[in-house]
């Protein structure tokens, strides 16, 4: 065997040259951008590409409206405006996400009641049936890291406590639970189509909405004027909001929307391959215990990463700060731990939102319950991106091989790993 990196053996891979490039750059990307510009830099209605992608992303799902916007946040903030939550509401959120999926409930001034997660990353379903109150308007959960939460009965509690059911799609382009997609099981749903998610065009945002009235508020809350006439009817109540809007403007840029809508053409191929590569890397990973995969029962994950559990109880003394150090070492440097996704009930904007948001909130925050297992998932996640191409396939074989060397190593020879100093 030979030595690691770490101590003075050869690298597994030139960390310059083996990399995880997204997105892709091509001709035809750079094609699509440029007769963009040429058509039009900006769409003040639904024409062109918004009403071409949004009927494409829309067909996809099942779902009957679907609203572009200049970033996941937006999307996600339309969602709660488009059943105009209040102060003193309360939403069902995940406690391990991206903050971006509850950030935005802080600008309503209700009171987003954190869960915590189940042993997958995802908002454990129990924990939403235990916290829902008279109060509760919302559910939103997050399919972490593209594996999609427990729709089933997820859905079935939001159906019997009369509350609405939003998705944080952002990690989750294409994924699906009982070969049903992600965003279809809600009221409405919002996919980030920010530079490193699935589908992309720099920077974006979607949203796929079931019930009208809530399209029609979250049409006024970012797109005033043309699209609010466009698609307000005339006799709707809220039609004489139509040329102002709600004051915020959330709209997309086309460039973006052009690239974004090539991308996810192609994003059932990405699935499928991202699919072959993981089953290559779990089956190649299991065979050490202190490395747990995630589970996709009944699921097809969109792998936006690989997030894997490093158990330090079966790591002979190895730390995880110590593995990933070895794995860099080693050339593997997309091999990370997660940094800003993370528990986010310590977060000062959830817990003294009135420091900053004053005229919303009165008191700091207290959340009630635990989140041990959202704190322990992070602490223990590993994750690595899943290559999209046929032709990355050496980098994959690579990082199975470097990832295959450390791991035997953790197992024969720890001293060579739980030796090295780590700073963190
Ligand atoms: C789960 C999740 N929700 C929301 C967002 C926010 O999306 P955006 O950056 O497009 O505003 C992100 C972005 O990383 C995310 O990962």
């Amino acid at each position: 065997m030979n030595a690691l990196a770490i101590n003075g053996g050869p690298m597994t891979i030139n960390p310059t040259e083996d990399r995880y490039i997204w997105p892709r750059i091509t001709q035809e990307m750079r094609d699509i951008a440029i007769s963009q510009m040429e058509e039009s830099l900006s769409i003040y209605d639904r024409s062109g590409i918004f009403k071409e992608f949004e009927e494409k992303f829309a067909n996809y799902h099942g779902m009957p409206y679907a609203l572009l916007s200049n970033s996941g946040t937006s999307a996600i903030s339309s969602m709660f405006e488009g059943i105009g939550l209040c102060p003193g509401d309360e939403v069902i959120c995940p406690a391990y996400t991206f903050f971006a999926t509850v950030s935005p409930v802080m600008h309503t001034g209700a009171i987003p009641v954190l869960c915590d997660c189940d042993e997958s990353g995802n908002i454990d379903p129990l924990e939403i049936e235990r916290k829902i109150t008279t109060r509760t308007k919302a559910v939103i959960v997050t399919h972490m890291w593209g594996i999609p939460c427990d729709m089933r009965t997820i859905s079935n509690i939001c159906k019997d406590k009369g509350v609405y059911l939003f998705e944080d799609c952002s990690h989750a382009h294409g994924a699906s639970f009982a070969e049903q997609k992600v965003g279809s099981f809600g009221d409405a749903s919002a996919w980030s189509l920010q530079g490193q998610k699935i589908v992309t065009g720099g920077e974006g945002g979607i949203m796929l909405i079931r019930n009208r009235d809530i399209h029609i508020r979250a049409l006024l809350q970012g797109h005033y004027n043309r699209r609010c006439k466009q698609e307000i009817p005339k006799d709707h109540e809220l039609y004489r909001y139509a040329l102002t809007g709600l004051g915020l403007k959330f709209r997309a840029h086309p460039i973006a929307i052009a690239i974004a809508s090539h991308q996810f053409n192609q994003l059932d191929d990405w699935i499928a391959q991202k699919q072959q590569f993981v089953d290559e890397i779990t089956a190649s990973l299991k065979r050490y215990p202190f490395l747990k995969m995630p589970s996709c029962e009944n699921r097809q994950a969109s792998w936006y990463a690989l997030t894997m559990q490093f158990l330090p109880e079966l790591a002979n003394g190895v730390t995880i700060n110590q593995f990933e150090k070895a794995l860099h070492a080693e050339g593997l440097i997309e091999v990370d731990h997660p940094g800003s996704t993370g528990p986010i009930h310590n977060l000062a904007l959830f817990t003294n939102p009135e420091r900053v948001l004053s005229r919303l909130y009165h008191k700091p925050i207290k959340q009630h319950g635990s989140f041990d297992q959202a704190i322990a998932f992070y602490e223990q996640a590993i994750k690595m991106p899943v290559w999209a191409f046929a032709d990355e396939r050496p980098i994959v074989e690579a990082y199975i091989r470097g990832l295959a060397k450390v791991c035997d190593a953790v197992m024969q020879r720890p001293d060579s790993i739980n030796s090295i100093s780590v700073r963190k």
